[in-house]
């Protein structure tokens, strides 16, 4: 049987404190796991950045990306991995780079999904450029603010088509604040969209794979303390609900990790900001819910490298349009895009793989998160954001909230069974 060390590369912009989890575990775990005539150890390495020949051979078997949908040089390296060495990288960079979050409100329309109703418009003010001011005379429509006003109805929110960070985004009363916002949206294309308010729950629901976390989020609060720590809020019908679109969303994209948002108004789950695919991945803002990241993505990255999961380049959208077409009712058509997309995920292969091999891992991920390698990295991560004053203060109380999640949950393997 010929051995062979499984290299998994973290691509990483500003990220601290979750690699050092991932990688500490990875190497606790001494996996040696016998695969397809092969018997595989495994090894991380963080990617770095320099010149490269295209037809340099890419060493990785799977790469977690975090930084590729800004840094373009890292993106193409990737997608030349793709394309040259079989590379299995999350999230595809091809559908991280054109599928904006307006794309993905028209998608999850077309599948029937509540998104509520968005409109996009021209942006208020523009570059010059060769063509602009002859392209503007010829087609730029004039339209009435007020009339998009009413016919959308107030409050809406105005914010940027590509989405990102909360920035430029703003709630809009009345035809003079539609006005004021759309002077000082500039350069940028905006969405308005129609306000879920009030609603009685904000939830993140984050996917990782095939696996699910549902946090209650509370945007008024302060960073740390917007993921709530409670689990179970969430009756069986709306966590599979949540948990359906998200699967959808995801495998749909080819994004294996990304966070779904998502208000609950009337007993409905309006979907409303869910391309985020480079989620939070903080101990500074997950605290307790962190150790189920880091959980989650060994599992689902081990996975992947371990059984060669080949990458879907391509998104192939016509057999979810197929399901959106039958004449069943919605939430029958959720379930079969859910069922489609946990085949495209092989949950149950998944499933199976982690039972097999890695049944190990909530014993020590449960040690790990009581050690001072992971309260070290606590308090890196949290000088790096906090003033000297608040470090002590701030490391103490994410610690906590680790070791609350060690006495809740921590002993009892994750919620969602893998
Ligand atoms: N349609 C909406 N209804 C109610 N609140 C919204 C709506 N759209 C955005 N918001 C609020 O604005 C915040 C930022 O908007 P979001 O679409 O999530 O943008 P970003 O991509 O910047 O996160 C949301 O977290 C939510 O509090
Ligand atoms: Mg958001």
């Amino acid at each position: 049987m010929t051995e062979r060390t499984v290299k998994i590369g973290l691509s990483l912009g500003a990220d601290i404190c979750w690699p050092i989890c991932y990688e500490t575990l990875l190497n606790d775990l001494k996996l040696d796991i016998r695969h397809g005539g092969e018997r595989l150890s495994f090894a991380s390495e963080r990617v770095t950045i320099e010149p490269f020949n295209l037809q340099q051979p890419v060493s990785y078997d799977v790469v977690v990306d975090r930084l590729t949908h800004w840094y373009s040089t890292s993106r193409e390296w990737i997608k030349k991995g793709i394309l040259l060495d079989d590379l299995y990288v999350y999230n595809n960079p091809w559908s991280l780079q054109s599928n904006e979050k307006h794309t993905s409100y028209a998608a999850m329309m077309r599948l029937g999904m509540p998104v509520p109703e968005t409109w996009m418009m021209p942006p208020k003010a523009y570059e010059e450029s060769e063509d602009l001011q002859e392209t503007l005379r010829k087609y730029a429509r004039m339209f009435s603010m007020e009339d998009i006003g009413n016919e959308l109805g107030y409050p809406f929110f105005m914010k940027p088509y590509h989405g990102g960070g909360w920035k430029g985004v703003s709630k809009i009363d009345n035809l003079d604040e539609f006005n004021r916002a759309y002077d000082e949206s500039g350069k940028e294309v905006m969405n308005l969209q129609s306000a879920v308010l009030p609603h009685d729950w904000f939830v993140r629901c984050v996917g990782l794979g095939p696996q699910m976390r549902k946090v209650n989020y509370d945007p008024s609060a302060a960073l740390h303390d917007r993921y709530r720590a409670d689990i179970n809020f969430l009756d069986a019908d709306d966590s599979s609900v949540l948990e359906d679109m998200t699967v959808t969303i995801n495998s749909f994209f080819g994004w294996d990790f990304n966070s779904c948002e998502a208000l609950r108004r009337d007993g409905i789950w309006h979907p409303i900001d869910f391309a985020n695919a480079c989620p939070d991945s903080q101990v500074t803002s997950l605290h307790y819910h962190f150790p189920w990241l880091i959980k989650a993505n060994l599992r689902w990255s081990v996975f992947c490298a371990a059984t060669g999961r080949s990458m879907r380049k391509n998104l192939d959208w016509d057999p979810y349009f197929a399901i959106a077409d039958k004449d069943i009712s919605q939430r029958e058509k959720l379930s079969a895009y859910a069922k489609l997309s946990h085949e495209r995920f092989e949950t149950e292969r998944f499933r199976e793989f982690c039972q097999t091999h890695l049944s190990h891992l909530d014993e020590l991920a449960y040690d790990f998160f009581a050690s001072d390698v992971m309260k070290d990295a606590i308090h890196q991560k949290v000088s790096a954001l906090f003033p000297s004053h608040e470090i002590e203060e701030f490391t103490e109380l994410f610690w906590q909230r680790i070791q609350d999640w060690r006495a809740a949950e921590g002993s009892q393997g994750d919620p969602d069974g893998f």
